[in-house]
């Protein structure tokens, strides 16, 4: 993987030449690319959630321009009348600059959608476990003043079990996932069935006490499961949603729709695409060898 850490680094010869490889994931890189995805899978019977892709930012100057361009989405997504919410990264917000800074961008971006977007809803992307805790801070803070705020938990993460209770206690909105960062064995657990099942309690604890959680995951293994789960719980289908990303396994998220579950599909856009699809590509193997057979034969 060090080669492609190096290839797909953000603003590489490589990334700059090679946006062709992250369309399978990346809806374009305007807005107007993106309400064209969502317009279709909200056709689709699918409601969607747009991030605005960069992350990692370091200067004022340019998380304020991030906000803004959340504000702008927001605005497309009412004048567009589609079904839609966003998601946020903090250290896109300015999170590695200053908390209170990030605290500030995050909550004008909650008053802006709670005046204008039907969907209000604002969900944090989680991050690398260096800013954990940050982030969940951040989001506690927001949330004592806008209840439109939830957090991602990681079920990789050896923490996670007690996050979600803190997050049951407070009421609050989870998005679950496995987790997408090279994690060290001291925070994250590194085998999958070890992932899976601390994902299916989490998953359970949320379904039962929880919020209307979002379980995010491509795993027909554990979407089973779940659904078995609620059913045999009187857990009707409009108390939670699954989640999928945009351009991963589309026949699947038309299976879960025509069963009559809710589906929300993440849908990420913008130039800053490298990191995202670098996570997509490390993820699995087969799209290590799609990237690198697509750059050969270009
Ligand atoms: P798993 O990786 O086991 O994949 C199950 C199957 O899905 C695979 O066999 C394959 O068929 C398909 N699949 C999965 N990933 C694929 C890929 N990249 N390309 C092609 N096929 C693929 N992570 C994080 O750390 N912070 C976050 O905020 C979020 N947010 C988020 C939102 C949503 C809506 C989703 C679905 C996921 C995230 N993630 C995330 C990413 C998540 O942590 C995880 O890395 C991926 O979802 C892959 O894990 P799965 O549970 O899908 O299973």
């Amino acid at each position: 993987m060090a080669v492609l850490d190096k290839m797909f680094a953000p603003d590489s010869l490589f990334s700059r030449r090679f946006f062709f490889l992250a369309k399978r994931f990346v809806a374009g890189e305007t807005i107007d690319s993106a309400i064209a995805a969502v317009r279709q899978l909200n056709a689709a019977g699918m409601t969607a959630t747009l991030d605005f892709l960069g992350e990692d930012v370091l200067e004022r100057d340019a998380a304020i321009k991030t906000r803004d361009a959340y504000f702008k989405m927001t605005d497309a997504i009412a004048a567009a009348g589609v079904q839609c919410n966003v998601s946020v990264k903090l250290t896109a917000m300015g999170m590695l600059v200053d908390e209170n800074f990030a605290l500030e961008n995050l909550t004008s971006i909650l008053d802006y959608t709670q005046a204008k977007n039907p969907d209000p809803f604002v969900r944090i992307d989680m991050e690398g476990s260096p800013v954990t805790q940050t982030t969940l801070n951040i989001f506690e803070r927001a949330y004592a003043t806008h209840k439109n705020v939830g957090p991602v938990l990681q079920s990789y993460l050896r923490r996670t079990p007690r996050d979600v209770e803190r997050a049951i206690e407070l009421g609050a909105r989870v998005r679950i996932c496995k987790g997408a960062y090279n994690e060290p064995p001291e925070v994250a657990y590194k085998e999958m069935p070890q992932i899976r099942k601390q994902y299916l309690e989490c998953a359970k604890a949320l379904l039962t006490r929880g919020n209307y959680p979002g379980i995010a995951t491509h795993d027909v293994e554990i979407i089973e499961a779940l659904k078995a789960f609620a059913h045999n719980n009187e857990i009707s289908p409009d108390k939670f949603e699954f989640q999928m990303l945009y351009g991963i396994r589309p026949s699947v998220q038309r299976q879960i729709v025509s069963e009559g579950y809710r589906l929300r599909i993440y849908v990420p856009f913008g130039t800053h695409w490298a990191g995202y699809f670098y996570r997509r590509v490390a993820e699995r193997k087969e799209n290590a060898f799609f990237a690198l057979s697509g750059i050969f034969s270009k």
